[in-house]
C-alpha cells in the first residue's frame, strides 16, 4: 500500500490555518468520536495536534458512517476532505471529510478518559505519552530545549559532547553506577563539568548537554536515576560571573516558552502568572544567611546540614523570584570547589532555586585552579588520584580561575509545567523502582 494520493496535500494539523477550504489529507489516530442525527464527529490526532473530523449524510447506512462506526479509540486512519474555518470546533477549524481510509483497527485502548492510577499510568508509558497533557508537557521540554541551546550558540559557546562511561566520580561516590569496562570498572556519568574544564581550556566557552546518571536511594518527587543536564563552563570567570549567566539563562528560557508554548501552558492549566514576575536580578544570599533565615520560620535545620524538600518548601514562601544561594561550608559540597579567599571555611558554589517549592534547578560555582590546593582536596575526599591525573594536568599547564553550572533539564521542566512529580517530565523516566517500560 502506498499512502500517497492524488490532487490532495497530505498536511499536519499545526498547519491547517494556511489551507482554508482546501482539500487535504490528515494521517493519524482516533482520539475520541460521537454522533448526533446526521452528523459522525472523529477527534483525529496526528502528533502536531487534534481535529475535528465532520462526516455528515442524510443516508442512514453511509458507507462512510459504516467505516466510522468500526472506528475505536486510538485506531489509525486517513481523512481527506476540505478545511472549514468554524469557531466552534476545537481549535477553530475541521475538515470537512470527503473519504476515510482505516489503516488499523485499534484493540480496547487500555488508557480511557476515565482517572487512572499513577502506577498503571506508568506501566503504559509508552502509550500514555499519547495523551493530551503528556503529550503537552513533552511538547515544552523540547522548547526548553533548543532555547537552550539558542540560548547558549547565540552567546558563541561550542557544544563539546562529555563521555557518558567514565573512570572516575565527579559527585561524590556514593550515588556511582558501576559497570565493567572489560578489565577495568567504569561509572555512567553523574556530570560531564570535569571534561567541560578540559574543554573550556581549549575553546575558552563551552557546554554540553546530555543524560547525566545517579544511583538515587532515595524515593522523591525531584530525583531521577536518569536525567539530563546542561553543563556550561567558562574559563577566567568567577562565581560572579557564573550567576550572571544563569540568571540570562533562565529568563531566556521563561520568556521563549511563554511565547511559544501558551497553548500547552494552557492544557496544562498552569497559571503562568508566577513565570511572568520573574525578573533580574534574582534574590541572593549566603548560605549562612539561608539558615538563619529558615530557622526563624521553624526549620530545625542546623549550620551544616543540605537542603531538604522542607527548607525548599519555606523558601518559597519567602520568596517568589529564584533564590542563589552561595558560600556553602566546604564539607557538604564536592571536592573540586574553589574555597572564599576571605573565608576558607566556606566555597564559592551556587545552587539556584526555582520558586514555588520546586527546589533546586541549578548547582554550580567556581572551581579550584590551584594544583597543590585540588592535590589536598583529592587526598581529603578519599578520591583515587590515578584517575584524576588528567584532571590534575589542567593546573599544571595555563590554569586560569574558571567557574560553571549544571542545570538539570527534567527540574526545570516540571517547575515550568508546574507538575506534581519529576517523573512526567522526562519521556521515558528511569526511577528507583522502575526502568519498564
Ligand atoms: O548540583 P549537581 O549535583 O551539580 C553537578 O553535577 C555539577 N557537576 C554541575 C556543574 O557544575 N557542571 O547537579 C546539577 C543539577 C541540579 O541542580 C539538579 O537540577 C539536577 O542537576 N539534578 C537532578 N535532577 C533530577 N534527578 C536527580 N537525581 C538530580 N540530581 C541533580
Ligand atoms: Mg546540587
Amino acid at each position: 500500500m502506498t499512502y500517497n494520493s492524488i490532487n490532495m496535500k497530505r498536511i499536519y494539523i499545526e498547519e491547517v490555518s494556511q489551507y482554508k477550504n482546501e482539500k487535504v489529507e490528515i494521517r493519524g489516530w482516533v482520539y475520541n468520536k460521537r454522533s448526533s442525527g446526521k452528523v459522525r464527529f472523529l477527534l483525529v490526532r496526528d502528533g502536531t495536534g487534534i481535529i475535528q473530523a465532520t462526516i455528515f449524510s442524510p443516508e442512514k447506512d453511509h458507507p462512510l458512517f459504516q467505516l466510522f462506526d468500526n472506528l475505536t479509540q486510538e485506531s489509525a486512519v486517513i481523512v481527506r476532505g476540505q478545511v472549514k474555518e468554524d469557531p466552534r470546533a476545537p481549535g477553530g477549524y475541521e475538515i470537512a471529510v470527503n473519504d476515510l481510509e482505516t489503516v488499523h483497527i485499534a484493540q480496547n485502548y487500555p488508557i480511557t478518559p476515565k482517572e487512572h492510577s499513577v502506577p498503571f499510568l506508568m506501566e503504559h508509558r509508552h502509550l500514555w505519552l499519547r495523551s493530551r497533557k503528556q503529550h503537552a508537557i513533552l511538547q515544552i521540554r523540547w522548547e526548553i530545549i533548543r532555547a537552550i541551546r539558542d540560548f547558549f550558540d547565540g552567546l558563541g559557546f561550542r557544544l563539546i559532547d562529555a563521555p557518558i562511561l567514565t573512570p572516575s566520580a565527579c559527585e561524590g561516590t556514593t550515588t556511582l553506577f558501576e559497570t565493567e569496562y572489560f578489565d577495568q570498572k567504569a561509572y555512567l556519568s553523574q556530570s560531564g563539568q570535569l571534561y567541560m574544564e578540559a574543554a573550556a581550556m581549549a575553546f575558552g566557552k563551552v557546554y554540553c548537554f546530555g543524560p547525566t546518571f545517579r544511583a538515587e536511594k532515595s524515593k522523591t518527587r525531584r530525583h531521577l536515576i536518569e536525567f539530563w543536564m546542561v553543563e556550561p563552563e567558562v574559563a577566567f570567570a568567577t562565581l560572579e560571573d557564573i550567576i550572571l549567566l544563569a540568571e540570562d539563562l533562565i529568563l531566556f528560557i521563561l520568556e521563549r516558552v511563554l511565547t511559544k508554548r501558551r497553548a500547552e501552558l494552557e492544557i496544562l492549566e498552569r497559571d503562568p502568572g508566577p513565570l511572568e514576575k520573574i525578573a533580574k536580578p534574582f534574590i541572593r544570599l549566603t548560605y549562612e544567611q539561608t539558615v538563619k533565615k529558615l530557622q526563624q520560620m521553624g526549620s530545625k535545620m542546623l549550620y551544616g546540614d543540605d537542603f531538604g524538600a522542607p527548607e525548599e518548601t519555606l523558601l518559597s514562601q519567602l520568596y517568589d523570584q529564584p533564590v542563589c544561594i552561595t558560600h556553602f561550608p566546604a564539607q557538604i559540597k564536592a571536592f573540586y570547589m574553589q574555597p572564599d579567599e576571605n573565608n576558607p571555611e566556606v566555597v564559592l558554589g551556587v545552587d539556584v532555586m526555582a520558586p514555588e517549592g520546586y527546589g533546586e534547578i541549578i548547582g554550580g560555582g567556581q572551581r579550584i585552579h590551584d594544583l597543590s590546593l585540588l592535590e589536598k582536596r583529592i587526598e581529603e575526599f578519599n578520591l583515587p588520584r590515578e584517575a584524576y591525573e588528567w584532571y590534575l594536568d589542567l593546573r599544571r599547564y595555563g590554569s586560569v580561575p574558571h567557574a560553571g553550572f549544571g542545570l538539570g533539564l527534567e527540574r526545570t521542566v516540571a517547575w515550568i509545567c508546574k507538575l506534581k512529580h519529576i517523573r512526567e517530565a522526562i519521556p521515558f523516566p528511569r526511577l528507583l523502582y522502575r526502568i519498564y517500560p
